[in-house]
């Protein structure tokens, strides 16, 4: 088994899925706060851990479907244990490799992306998976301008992608998507690189056709 699922099938089940909930739901939530779901949408998160954006999701009025995939299969688990909408859909894959028919307005991904084997086939993938126009969000804090974050692979031990914003806005531009970016800071954090970097939003926007 791969370091990366062994090492998320393990935070499954020692509390800290529920950790990285309460670590990031501030500023996924504040990102959030700047979309529109005005318009009946479907939605998928990439690497969804215990589920808490799509079951969040699935509560929106005008969402038709909320899916969640990881490739941990315990985080699976818990999210199908955890699911409270019938909304809501969660599969054990990884993204690269998922066989779905169907295409998504919406896709979202929060930390999980540059755990891929290769983020350039992940976002390849993603874009995809994406309707004309549809819009793919991922929020990132393990980026290289934000300093103190760097050494959080070290700790890990297993395989994180590092990557300056530059090369992330690149990534999404090589795969064809109209890129924006935005920080999401919370300035009352205690820990400094929430205070001054903080989460890195790209939005990635699918051409029309
Ligand atoms: C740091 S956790 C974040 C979980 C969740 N997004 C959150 O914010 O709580 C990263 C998750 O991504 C999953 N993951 C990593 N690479 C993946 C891939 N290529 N496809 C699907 N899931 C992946 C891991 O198993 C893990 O559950």
């Amino acid at each position: 088994m791969d370091g990366v699922r062994k090492t998320f099938d393990k935070w499954a089940q020692n509390g800290k899925a529920e950790l990285m909930e309460k670590e990031h739901s501030n500023n996924v939530s504040k990102f959030f706060q700047t979309i529109s779901f005005e318009e009946s949408f479907t939605f998928l998160d990439v690497g969804c851990g215990n589920g808490w954006v799509v079951r969040k999701i699935a509560k929106e009025k005008n969402c038709k479907k909320s899916i969640g995939i990881d490739k941990s299969k315990k985080m699976i688990t818990q999210a199908k244990k955890k699911q409270d909408n019938n909304k809501e859909e969660f599969f054990h894959t990884d993204v690269e490799s998922w066989n779905y028919k169907g295409k998504f307005d919406i896709i979202f991904s929060m930390e999980s992306l540059y755990y891929a084997d290769s983020i350039e086939v992940a976002i390849r993938k993603i874009y995809k998976l994406l309707k004309p126009r549809g819009q793919f969000f991922c929020g990132i804090d393990f980026y290289s301008d934000n300093k103190a974050t760097v050494r959080w692979a070290n700790i890990m031990k297993i395989q994180m992608h590092l990557h300056s914003k530059k090369e992330w806005r690149e990534f999404f531009q090589n795969a064809g998507f109209k890129v924006k970016t935005k920080h999401f800071k919370d300035l009352k954090n205690k820990k400094k690189w929430k205070r001054e970097f903080g989460t890195l939003f790209i939005t990635g926007t699918k051409h029309e056709k």
